[in-house]
């Protein structure tokens, strides 16, 4: 009987106590909601050019690049660009391809600044695969 008291004022207590924490949790999430748009929206590094290299896409930077990014890296990687080696017919042909199977739109007087761009600065590799094998020793399976 005579802890009744005591336990009255934890009771109150608590029930003050919480919209401190709702309070404490609002903040903290609004922080991260914050902290996560820093580095969508607004951030000047999404630029950056280092050592030649467009930071964000891993692109060269090199005349052409804003077009590639604008047309090129909206429906995939710009790794799919870097890791194709292509001449100016296969790049033209390649870019017919999506426009007529995956929507990608006219590119008007951009498809030869784009085009340009690809072939300046990812050219054909010189040597596509190895060498031919050549002097050979065969040998036969036995198969017994
Ligand atoms: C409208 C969407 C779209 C746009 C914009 C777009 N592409 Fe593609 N592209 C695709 C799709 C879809 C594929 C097939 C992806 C896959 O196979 O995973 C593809 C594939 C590719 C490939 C691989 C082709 C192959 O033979 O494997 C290359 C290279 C490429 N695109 C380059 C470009 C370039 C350069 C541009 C800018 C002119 C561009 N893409 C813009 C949709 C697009």
């Amino acid at each position: 009987m005579k802890k009744k008291p005591i336990i009255r004022y934890v009771t109150i207590a608590a029930f003050l106590m919480l919209p401190l924490g709702a309070v404490y949790l609002y903040k903290k999430q609004s922080e991260k909601t914050q902290n996560e748009d820093s580095y969508e929206v607004g951030d000047e590094n999404l630029d950056e050019i280092v050592d030649g290299i467009h930071v964000r896409t891993g692109l060269v930077a090199a005349d052409g690049l804003q077009e590639v990014i604008t047309n090129c890296t909206t429906c995939h990687s710009s790794k799919l660009i870097v890791q194709n080696r292509m001449g100016k017919e296969q790049w033209n042909a390649t870019i017919r391809w999506m426009q007529e199977t995956q929507g990608l739109w006219d590119l008007g007087d951009n498809q030869k600044i784009i085009v340009d761009y690809l072939t300046t600065n990812y050219p054909v590799f010189k040597k596509g695969r190895r060498a031919a094998l050549r002097d050979i020793e065969w040998y036969t399976l036995d198969s017994d």
